[in-house]
């Protein structure tokens, strides 16, 4: 949250300064939490682990890291979706839990082409699951050695791409020539279309806004969100997953007693109307939008809007561009119908083509990375 905006609108300067003084805003980094970041890498010795130890750090809803590996030896392990990490209110088919799946894909390509393998996937070797994204495998893995093989450039910013959530600048207008760097940088099996101002720029501000509220306003869909928010370093320590409300200041509102699971959801609350501030300050700062569509909605496809949308979002971070998914409007539960089908008569042409993945860009100040569970808890035991 953007502290001077909180502060104006809670107008409890005093109360919430006192309580966030001397050295507890300096400790209340989750250091244990965000080891994964420092991890990548360096603390596996093998090529699997290392790819591994990367693709955790992929973007996913919610951030459930709904991944769970079966790891069968050095060069070969079996991806599978963790059944206790998804969301089934919000997402009811899974559709976006795949396409974090997807994510975690691309960026393990990535990270084993920069240790000279080839990365060898085979999606649903099982046969593709339907409706309900069960624990058949979601991808088999192999690595082979390549010599000579060339590393992608884009893994260079895997560490360095968040999801931002803060307003953006709003008399930064984004480059055409960069708003189509990004559109040519997936793969040919999905579309991929921008905006970057115009009607479409300030129609979609608007639905992802109106998307947004929507879904506060439906007690079980917003509930889904808050029983994943950690709110301060304890939570966040514990659970390094979900929606983490963490700093300093979030915390002093906390102990302040102004900042509660119960506070977030009760309507008549001040942090409930901040928040719902917040969430249109940030639909409504979108100086562009960045949306991926695929032919159908097979769970291939939805595997291939994530791989997509990894390579995208790490286009955006070399540029110094932010940006935050927006997937309300897409989201399948009876509240957001209007709203899909309005997104869709919007951006999708062919009947049957659906938009997997709608992002808000900007120019914003740099935000933390996002907590994750170490490699080692996922992975299966044998
Ligand atoms: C399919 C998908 C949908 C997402 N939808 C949203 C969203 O609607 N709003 C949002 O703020 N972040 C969304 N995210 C971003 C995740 O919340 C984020 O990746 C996760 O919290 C981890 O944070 P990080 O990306 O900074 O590592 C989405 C990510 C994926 C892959």
């Amino acid at each position: 949250m953007n502290r001077r905006k909180f502060l104006a609108i809670a107008g409890s300067a005093g109360v919430i300064v006192a309580a966030g003084t001397g050295g507890f805003l300096a400790t209340r980094t989750p250091e244990g939490a965000l080891k994964p970041w420092k991890n990548a890498g360096s603390l596996y010795s093998g090529a699997m682990s290392q790819a591994l130890s990367y693709a955790i750090l992929a973007p996913n809803p919610h951030n459930r890291q709904p991944w769970l590996i079966d790891l069968k030896s050095g060069t070969e392990a079996v991806l599978t979706c963790d059944p206790g990490r998804l969301l089934p209110v919000t997402d009811p088919f899974s559709r976006q839990i795949a396409i974090g799946l997807g994510c975690f894909l691309e960026l393990f390509s990535l990270a084993a082409a920069a240790q000279g393998y080839r990365a060898h996937m085979r999606y649903f070797p099982e046969g593709e699951p339907g409706d309900v994204l069960e624990q058949r495998p979601i991808a088999h893995l192999s690595l082979e050695k390549q010599d000579g093989l060339a590393g992608d450039p884009l893994f260079a910013h895997v560490l360095k791409r968040r999801t931002n959530r803060q307003p953006y600048e709003a008399d930064r207008a984004i480059p055409d020539d960069l708003a189509g760097r990004l559109r040519r940088g997936a793969a040919d099996n999905v579309q991929v279309g921008t905006t970057t101002g115009g009607k479409l720029l300030r129609d979609l501000r608007a639905l992802t806004r109106d998307a947004m509220l929507t879904e506060v306003r439906t007690v079980a869909a917003y509930q889904e969100s808050i029983d994943l928010m950690r709110i301060g370093r304890a939570e966040i320590e514990a659970n390094p997953d979900g929606i983490a409300l963490g700093g300093g200041f979030l915390e002093s509102l906390k102990l302040a007693g102004i900042l509660s699971r119960e506070s977030l959801a009760d309507p008549a609350s001040r942090t409930y109307q901040i928040g719902l501030t917040m969430f249109e300050a940030g639909a409504m700062s979108a100086m562009g939008f960045i949306w991926i569509k695929t032919g159908g909605n097979s769970r291939t496809a939805q595997i291939e809007a994530g791989r997509a949308y990894l390579r995208i979002t790490l286009q955006a971070t070399a540029a110094g561009l932010a940006m935050q998914p927006m997937s309300q409007a897409l989201q399948e539960y009876a509240a957001m119908a209007p709203y899909y089908r309005a997104i869709h008569d919007k951006l999708a042409g062919k009947s049957g083509e659906r938009v997997q993945m709608l992002a808000r860009l900007g120019y914003a100040e740099a935000v933390g990375p996002a907590p994750r569970w170490p490699l080692e808890t996922r992975l299966k035991e044998a």
